[in-house]
C-alpha cells in the first residue's frame, strides 16, 4: 500500500477504505507516513468529503489508535453529553453530577477551551485542589463509586486525534464536518459510553453558523455512535447569545452553583433539564422524556445533585468547602462596565466576539500552550431583544489589568443596539432532534 496511491484516490473522489485509512493514521503516529502527506489526504477529504462508511471507518481507525476505557465493572448504562461548544456553556458542570444523583453512570472526558470557546477542564480547576489529570484507573473506581468522574484527554486516548488535529489547526482543514465528526466521536467512544447526548450549538456563537450544517455534523456523529452500537440523541441548540449571565471559568462555576441550588439564569437550568432528561432515558433512569425532566428538575431543586457535585469535587481532590463559601474561588481583582452608546434595543449579539473578549481578558486561550486566568471573564446584563438606556451597562469585565481595552471593543462591537425600532425575535432554544 502507498499513501500516494491513497491520496490520489481521494483526490480524485473516490471511496477508501478502513485498511487504507488505518494505513495512514498507523503511519502517521509510526513515521512511515510524513506529514505533509497526511494532510494533502485531509484537504482531499475537506473537497471531496467522506461517505457514512468512510466516516465511521475513519473513527474506528482514530479510536482503536489508543485504549478503549473499560467500564464493564460500572452498573448501569454508562451516558454522557458532548457540546460541540459555546460561549458561556457550563452545563456540564451542573449536569454531569445531577444524572449521576438520579442513577445514571456519567464517564465524561473533556476539553479545554480554545478560542471564543470554553472548556469543562479549566472551569473545574478553577474549584482550588480540583485534579483533571487523574489515571485511568482512578477514572474507573470514580465511574464505579461516585458515579461520575471528569477528566482531561490523557495520552492514551486517541493519541491519532491529537496529532490529526495538530495538522488540521495550521492547514486550514479543522471546519470540515467528516474530520469534526471523527475528531468528537473518537474520543467520546474511548471514554466507555454506552450511550451519549451530543448539544449541537448553532449560531454566531457556534462552530456551525447554520442549521444546516450543524444537522449534518449532528447526523454524521449519530451514524457513527449507532454504527458502533451506541445509543445516540442530538439536540441542536441556539447559541445565538451566551448561556447564562456569565463568561469566564470561575465565574461559570458559580453559576453552576447557583443551578445546583435550583436557581439560575433560565437558559442554563433549561439546558440542564433537558439534555439531562436525554440522558436519564437513554440511560434507562427514565420512562420518557417528561419523566427525565421531572427527575433533574427535582435533584436541582432537593438537594442532591449539589451533593453529589461536592463528592466529585472532593473525589477529584478539589476543595468542597466551595459549595458553601464561594470566596474561596478565584476571583478578579478589577470591575470595569462597558455601556450602551445608545437607547435602543439590543438587536443582534455576536456571541464570538464576545467570547474573544473573555479569552483577552484571559480567560481563554488563543493557542492550546497559552495558560488561562481563571479569575476573570463577564458579566452580562443584557439579552437579545432587551432595551437598554444609553449608559447602561451591557457587560461588566472582571479583569486583571490585561486585554481590557481590547475587550471593551469586542463587547461594544459585539452588542448592536438599534435605535430605529427594529424588533427581533430570538431563535428557540432547542431545536431539531436527531436520534438513533
Ligand atoms: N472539537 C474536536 O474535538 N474536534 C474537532 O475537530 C472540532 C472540535
Amino acid at each position: 500500500m502507498r499513501a500516494y496511491d491513497i491520496i490520489q484516490k481521494k483526490r480524485d473522489g473516490g471511496v477508501v477504505d478502513e485498511d487504507q485509512l488505518r494505513f495512514l493514521i498507523d503511519g502517521l503516529l509510526s513515521g512511515l507516513v510524513s506529514d505533509y502527506q497526511l494532510t494533502a489526504f485531509l484537504m482531499a477529504v475537506y473537497f471531496r468529503g467522506m461517505n457514512e462508511g468512510e466516516v465511521t471507518a475513519l473513527t474506528r481507525v482514530m479510536l482503536h489508535s489508543g485504549i478503549v476505557v473499560d467500564l464493564a465493572g460500572v452498573r448501569g448504562i454508562k451516558v454522557d453529553k458532548h457540546s460541540t461548544g459555546g460561549v458561556g456553556d457550563k452545563i456540564s458542570l451542573p449536569l454531569a453530577p445531577a444524572v449521576a444523583a438520579c442513577g445514571v453512570p456519567v464517564p465524561m472526558i473533556s476539553g479545554r477551551g480554545l478560542g471564543h470557546t470554553g472548556g469543562t477542564l479549566d472551569k473545574l480547576e478553577s474549584i482550588p485542589g480540583f485534579r483533571v489529570d487523574l489515571p485511568l484507573p482512578d477514572y474507573q473506581r470514580l465511574v464505579r463509586e461516585v458515579g461520575c468522574c471528569l477528566i482531561g484527554q490523557t495520552k492514551e486516548v486517541a493519541p491519532a486525534d491529537k496529532r490529526l488535529y495538530a495538522l488540521r489547526d495550521v492547514t486550514a482543514t479543522v471546519d470540515c464536518i467528516p474530520l469534526i465528526a471523527s475528531s468528537i466521536m473518537s474520543k467520546k467512544l474511548a471514554e466507555g459510553i454506552d450511550a451519549l447526548v451530543l448539544d449541537v450549538k448553532v449560531g454566531s456563537g457556534a462552530f456551525m453558523k447554520t442549521t444546516t450544517s450543524a444537522r449534518q455534523l449532528a447526523q454524521t456523529m449519530v451514524a457513527i455512535g449507532a454504527g458502533m452500537g451506541k445509543r445516540m440523541v442530538a439536540r441542536l441548540t441556539a447559541m445565538d447569545e451566551p448561556i447564562g449571565r456569565f463568561v469566564g471559568n470561575a465565574l461559570e462555576v458559580k453559576e453552576s452553583l447557583d443551578v445546583l441550588e435550583g436557581k439560575g439564569p433560565k437558559d442554563t437550568v433549561a439546558l440542564t433539564v433537558e439534555l439531562g432528561a436525554e440522558m436519564l432515558v437513554l440511560g434507562g433512569v427514565a420512562k420518557d422524556i417528561d419523566d427525565g425532566r421531572v427527575r433533574i428538575a427535582r435533584c436541582l431543586q432537593d438537594g442532591s445533585a449539589r451533593e453529589r457535585f461536592g463528592r466529585i469535587i472532593e473525589a477529584q481532590h478539589g476543595d468542597r468547602r466551595v459549595l458553601d463559601d464561594r470566596s474561596l474561588l478565584p476571583a478578579a481583582p478589577g470591575r470595569l462596565d462597558v455601556k450602551a452608546a445608545r437607547k435602543g434595543r439590543v438587536v443582534a449579539v455576536d456571541s464570538e466576539g464576545v467570547g474573544i473578549a473573555s479569552m483577552v481578558l484571559g480567560g481563554g486561550r488563543a493557542r492550546a500552550e497559552d495558560r488561562v486566568d481563571h479569575r476573570v471573564g463577564l458579566e452580562i446584563h443584557v439579552r437579545l431583544g432587551d432595551v437598554v438606556e444609553a449608559g447602561q451597562p451591557l457587560v461588566t469585565l472582571h479583569h486583571a489589568d490585561v486585554g481590557v481595552d481590547d475587550a471593551v471593543a469586542r463587547i461594544q462591537r459585539a452588542y448592536v443596539v438599534d435605535d430605529r425600532g427594529l424588533s427581533v425575535t430570538p431563535a428557540a432554544l432547542f431545536g431539531e432532534r436527531i436520534a438513533s
